[in-house]
């Protein structure tokens, strides 16, 4: 079953013409970043997002933030790309897809390889002060964060500084949302890896691409509300299945080759 899977899939990625990947938290479990709604083990299990990552919840009480993100931190600064995240910089160096619109704030796709990278929820390269906006670098910030575990405050207000990711309530970044748009309008297939679709707006992006006739193929150990309508569906782990449809796709690549 999953063979023929990866087959479909790799025979859909090479026969479109503007393929486009949208991932979320799933694709860095394997770099062992935990999700968010894994059953048991997603970071929301047992705790409100509302409270502890919301922009509202923050400049309530941003120790409950700094609280619940600091073993997230610590893990995803050690955390390294994964053969999942590899395979899509091979993708793209292949001119197979044309970028990767990203939920993920962990940076695995840009140090994997990937050079069109849209990181709709932000990233923590940067902090900002929430009282004068003065945006700081973030490894120093963390780096003391780790050690201390305090509230980071910035050095020229006094006011809370925020990692710059983007939290609940939060508009998200104009730029990288614009382009992820755009990527998705122009789109004949999009990839889909790793994400529950749960949060608008990055699920509204396959609804998009479909809208203007793109296909469709999930690759997430959950089912998700998308599947139904998509062309193909594969309920496997991505660092498994990624690399075989790579190596099927060099495969095909070889075969017409020799032709
Ligand atoms: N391979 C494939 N799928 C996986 C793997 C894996 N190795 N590991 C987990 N998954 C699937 C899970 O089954 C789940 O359906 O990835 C999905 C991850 O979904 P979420 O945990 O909801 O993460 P995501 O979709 O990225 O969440 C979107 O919600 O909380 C906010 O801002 C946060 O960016 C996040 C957004």
């Amino acid at each position: 079953m999953l063979r023929e899977q990866v087959i479909s899939a790799a025979e859909l990625i090479n026969a479109a013409q503007h393929s486009v990947v949208l991932t979320g938290a799933g694709i860095s479990t394997p770099s062992g970043i935990p999700d968010f709604r894994s059953p048991e083990c997603g970071l929301w299990v047992g705790v409100d997002p509302v409270a502890v990552a919301s922009m509202y919840g923050f400049r309530q009480n941003p120790a409950a933030f700094y609280e619940w993100v600091y073993p997230l931190v610590d893990v995803t600064i050690h955390a390294e790309p994964n053969a999942a995240h590899y395979a899509l910089a091979a993708l793209e160096a292949h001119g197979k897809i044309a970028g990767v619109i990203t939920q993920n704030i962990d940076t695995l796709h840009t140090r994997a390889g990937n050079r069109v990278v849209h990181e709709l929820h932000g990233q923590f390269r940067e902090a900002t002060c929430t009282h004068c906006f003065e945006v700081f670098d973030a490894k120093p910030i963390i780096k003391q964060f780790l050690m201390d575990r305090q509230v980071p405050h910035c050095p020229t207000c006094g006011g809370v500084i925020k990692p710059n990711v983007i939290l609940f309530g939060e508009q998200l970044p104009i730029r990288p949302f614009m382009a992820a748009q755009d990527l998705a309008r122009k789109a004949d297939l999009i990839l889909i890896i790793g994400t529950s679709l749960e949060v608008a707006p990055a699920s509204e992006l396959p609804v998009l691409a479909r809208k203007n006739g793109a296909k469709i193929i999930i690759v997430n150990l959950e089912p998700t509300h998308l599947d139904s309508s998509a062309t193909l569906v594969i309920h496997a782990d991505a660092a498994e299945v990624l690399p075989q449809i790579v190596k099927q796709m060099e495969s095909i690549h070889e075969h017409d080759r020799q032709q």
